[in-house]
Formats: structure tokens, C-alpha cells, sequence
């Protein structure tokens, strides 16, 4: 692909058509893994006397069916008062079930189509059990989930495209599961999403152009999955984004210009990936960036001037950029905050002067040129290296 053009797909920002529906926030109830085995009363100190609504108790009981529950945790679960049954809350007027919340319980086996019919959940937290098994579609229904927190689990398949209808949707943590395939279109439809985390898992596929919708978005971490193909130009949409982990996924092409757009942006980490081309001169754009990883890729070029207009930055990370060639630009030496500054493994030339790091030396802490362990440097190292020798010869130093 050539390096000047992102292919740039049409996409349509979706109307941002939100309003939260829930109608009784109640206090929420926290059961914690370690009172598993207490009596509900003492979980549970302002107890429910709100009736469990029947059709829901039958849902949980057909949930609770089929799974392997060791220690056990669901032995509340027996009789008609499924308000106070370990892990639920209820809407304290209507009865409804608002909360199930499981966590460290060592549970396994599939999620129930059942779930479908919990339809004034908000609060979905299942993390770090043994559910198996793909995401029921069911979950459609549930349109009033503000939370679905099911990380550390081992749930397959693909995010089902039913994904889409849930936009009350503010957190969503797939993170450590097994789930595969391409993310569906409709996650764009998530307006009100503010973290979506699907780090851990072995999802494939681009990144859908919708994912610009989600204008809400303040965390994407898709951390170590398989997703290629260029980023979409749409990525610089995300106008609340602080946080963008992509790395280790098989990302390719140039870096889209867009990118300068993401003017809240603290965290950019896009290494292990196969991104190609210099980079994009918007990048410097990113004036809150405090992170910025890009080690491990196949980006060309300079270093460019403008890396010392990122005034907030404390990592620097380009190593492994074979590439990457060219003298180090002086305005570095502007970066007052940074801490870890990796250039290892690219094609650089020259010298790094004191000019580089006349602002610098009393802050930098690890210098890493060369991956070869004589050339790293610690801040008192470096301080008493400068003032002797003054320049560290870094030429063409690649392994
Ligand atoms: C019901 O929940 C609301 C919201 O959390 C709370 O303010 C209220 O005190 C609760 N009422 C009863 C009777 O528990
Ligand atoms: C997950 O739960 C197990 C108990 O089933 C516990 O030993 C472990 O520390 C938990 N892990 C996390 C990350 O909370
Ligand atoms: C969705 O909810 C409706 C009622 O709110 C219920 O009748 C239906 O069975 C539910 N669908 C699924 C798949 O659970
Ligand atoms: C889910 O969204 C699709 C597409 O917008 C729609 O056709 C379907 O009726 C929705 N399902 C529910 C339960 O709202
Ligand atoms: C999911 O729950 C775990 C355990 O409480 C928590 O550490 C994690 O931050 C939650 N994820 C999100 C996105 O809130
Ligand atoms: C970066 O800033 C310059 C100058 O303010 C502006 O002209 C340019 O459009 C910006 N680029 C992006 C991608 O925001
Ligand atoms: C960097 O590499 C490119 C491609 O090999 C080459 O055209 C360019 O002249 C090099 N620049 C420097 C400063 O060595």
C-alpha cells in the first residue's frame, strides 16, 4: 500500500440517540466471593423485601441448570425468594432483577439463553469463573445493561451481532476469554460505551468502520488478538479516547492522519503490529500523550522534529523499527518529562549530542540505544556521561 493514502472507507457517524432508561437506581448490594458461604442476612444487612418476580426466578433456576458449581456458590438459590439469593439485587419497588454479580466463584459450564429473559438487568458481572461456551444471543433482550463484565472466563465464538442492541452499554470487559472472529458492525451502535475491553482473546478480522461511533469511548484495549488490516480512518472520531491498546495484533499500512485527532489521547500503543510508512506529521498533535509505543513494527522514515511538541510525554518507544533511519532530532532534548526513551533496534545515525539532552539528563532514567547491556544507562550514569564524553555514539546499531 502506498504510503501517502490510507484507504479510507466511507463511514457514517451514527446519530448519537441516548438516553438512559433506567428507572430506580438502587443502592447496589456488593456480595463479595469471601462471604459465599454466610447467611444472606449478613451479606445482605438492608434485606430485600421486595417479592422475586416468577418468570425471572425460573430464568435463574434454568441459568443455575446444567452448571458445574464446586463450592457451591449458588446454594441460596433454592426457594421462592430469589431477591435475596447470593449475587442478585432487585429493583427494591418492582421487584425486578437488576444485578447478578459473581465473581471468583469457580463456576462452569454455558450462559443460558435464559439470561435473555432478566430484561431490566444493568449490572452483568460474571468475572473470573469457568463459563464456557459462545455468548447467548439472547442477551439482545437486555437493554437496560449499563455493566457486562464477564473477563477471565473461557467463552468462545464471535461477539454475537446482537452486541449492537445493548445501548445503554457503558462497560463491556471480554478481556481473557477465547473468543474468535471478526468484531460485528453493530458495536458501532454502542453510543454510550465508555470502556470496551476485549484484550486476551483471538478475535480477527479489521476493525469495523463503525467503531468512530462510539464517541464515547475513553478506553479501546484490544491487546493481543489477531486483527489486521489497516486502522480505520474512522479511529480518529473517537474525540473522549484516553486510552488506544492495540498491540500485538498483525495491524498493517500506514498510520491513518486521523490519528492527530484523538486530542485527549494519554496512551498510544500500537507495538507488535506490522504498521509501515513514516509517520504521520499529525502525531504531533497529541499534546496529552504521555505514552507512546510503536516499538516492533515496520515503520520507515525519521523521527521527526515534531516529536518535541509532545511536551507530556514519558515513554518513548520505537524500538525494533528497522526502517526507521536518520539522524535523532535535538528537540527530544524538549521532552522534559520522559522517563524511558527505547531506540534499540532501528537504523539511526550519528551522534546523540548534549544538545539532545540539555533539559533532560536530570530526568531521563534508562537510556536504551542498543539492546547490548553496556550501552544502557541510568540517570547518574548518564550525567556524569555527559559532562565527560558528551556524545553517545548510536550509528546504524540495529541487534
Ligand atoms: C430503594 O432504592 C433506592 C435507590 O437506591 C433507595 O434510595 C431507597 O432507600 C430504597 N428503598 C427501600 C425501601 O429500600
Ligand atoms: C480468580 O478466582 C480464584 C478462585 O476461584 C482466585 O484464586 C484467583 O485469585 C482469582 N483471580 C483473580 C485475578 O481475581
Ligand atoms: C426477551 O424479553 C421478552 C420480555 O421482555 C421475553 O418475552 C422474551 O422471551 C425474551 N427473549 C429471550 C430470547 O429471552
Ligand atoms: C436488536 O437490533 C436489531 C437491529 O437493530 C433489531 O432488528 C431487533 O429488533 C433488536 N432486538 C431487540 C430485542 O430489541
Ligand atoms: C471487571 O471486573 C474486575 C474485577 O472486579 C475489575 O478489575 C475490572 O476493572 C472490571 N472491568 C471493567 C471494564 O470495569
Ligand atoms: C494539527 O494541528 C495543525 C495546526 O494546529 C492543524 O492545522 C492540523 O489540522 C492538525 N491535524 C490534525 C490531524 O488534527
Ligand atoms: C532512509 O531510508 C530510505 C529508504 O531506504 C532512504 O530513501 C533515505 O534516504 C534514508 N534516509 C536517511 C537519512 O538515511
Amino acid at each position: 500500500m502506498a504510503c501517502h493514502k490510507v484507504a479510507a472507507a466511507p463511514f457514517q457517524l451514527l446519530s448519537l440517540v441516548s438516553f438512559l432508561l433506567f428507572l430506580n437506581p438502587c443502592s447496589s448490594i456488593f456480595l463479595e466471593a469471601t462471604t459465599i458461604f454466610a447467611n444472606s442476612n449478613t451479606v445482605n444487612d438492608e434485606r430485600s423485601n421486595v417479592a422475586c418476580i416468577e418468570e425471572e426466578r425460573k430464568a435463574l433456576l434454568e441459568f443455575k441448570q446444567g452448571l458445574q458449581d464446586p463450592l457451591p456458590a449458588l446454594h441460596s438459590w433454592v426457594g421462592k425468594d430469589c431477591c435475596n439469593w447470593h449475587g442478585i439485587v432487585c429493583n427494591n419497588q418492582t421487584g425486578n432483577i437488576i444485578e447478578l454479580r459473581l465473581l471468583d466463584t469457580q463456576i462452569s459450564g454455558t450462559l443460558s439463553m435464559s439470561i435473555g429473559s432478566l430484561s431490566d438487568l444493568e449490572t452483568l458481572i460474571l468475572f473470573n469463573n469457568s463459563f464456557s461456551g459462545p455468548l447467548p444471543t439472547s442477551i439482545e433482550n437486555l437493554s437496560h445493561l449499563r455493566t457486562m463484565n464477564l473477563s477471565r472466563n473461557s467463552i468462545s465464538g464471535p461477539l454475537p451481532t446482537s452486541i449492537g442492541n445493548l445501548s445503554n452499554l457503558q462497560n463491556l470487559d471480554l478481556s481473557r476469554n477465547s473468543m474468535s472472529g471478526p468484531l460485528p458492525t453493530s458495536i458501532g451502535s454502542l453510543s454510550n460505551l465508555q470502556t470496551l475491553d476485549l484484550s486476551r482473546n483471538s478475535i480477527s478480522g479489521p476493525l469495523p468502520t463503525s467503531i468512530g461511533s462510539l464517541s464515547n469511548l475513553q478506553t479501546l484495549d484490544l491487546y493481543s488478538n489477531s486483527i489486521s488490516g489497516p486502522l480505520p480512518t474512522s479511529i480518529g472520531s473517537l474525540s473522549n479516547l484516553q486510552t488506544l491498546d492495540l498491540s500485538s495484533n498483525s495491524i498493517s499500512g500506514p498510520l491513518p492522519t486521523s490519528i492527530g485527532s484523538l486530542s485527549n489521547l494519554q496512551t498510544l500503543d500500537l507495538s507488535s503490529n506490522s504498521i509501515s510508512c513514516p509517520l504521520p506529521t499529525s502525531i504531533g498533535n497529541l499534546s496529552n500523550l504521555q505514552a507512546l509505543y510503536l516499538s516492533s513494527n515496520s515503520i520507515s522514515g525519521p523521527l521527526p522534529t515534531w516529536i518535541g511538541s509532545l511536551s507530556n510525554l514519558q515513554n518513548l518507544e520505537l524500538a525494533d523499527n528497522s526502517k526507521m533511519n536518520g539522524t535523532i532530532p535535538e528537540s527530544i532534548g524538549q521532552l522534559r518529562e520522559l522517563e524511558y526513551l527505547y531506540l534499540y533496534g532501528c537504523s539511526w545515525e550519528g551522534f546523540i549530542s548534549e544538545n539532545h539532552f540539555r533539559t533532560l539528563a536530570d530526568w531521563i532514567r534508562f537510556i536504551y540505544p542498543a539492546r547490548h547491556p553496556t550501552l544502557w544507562f541510568s540517570t547518574s550514569v548518564m550525567t556524569g556521561f555527559l559532562s565527560s564524553i558528551l556524545r553517545i555514539f548510536i550509528s546504524r546499531i540495529v541487534n
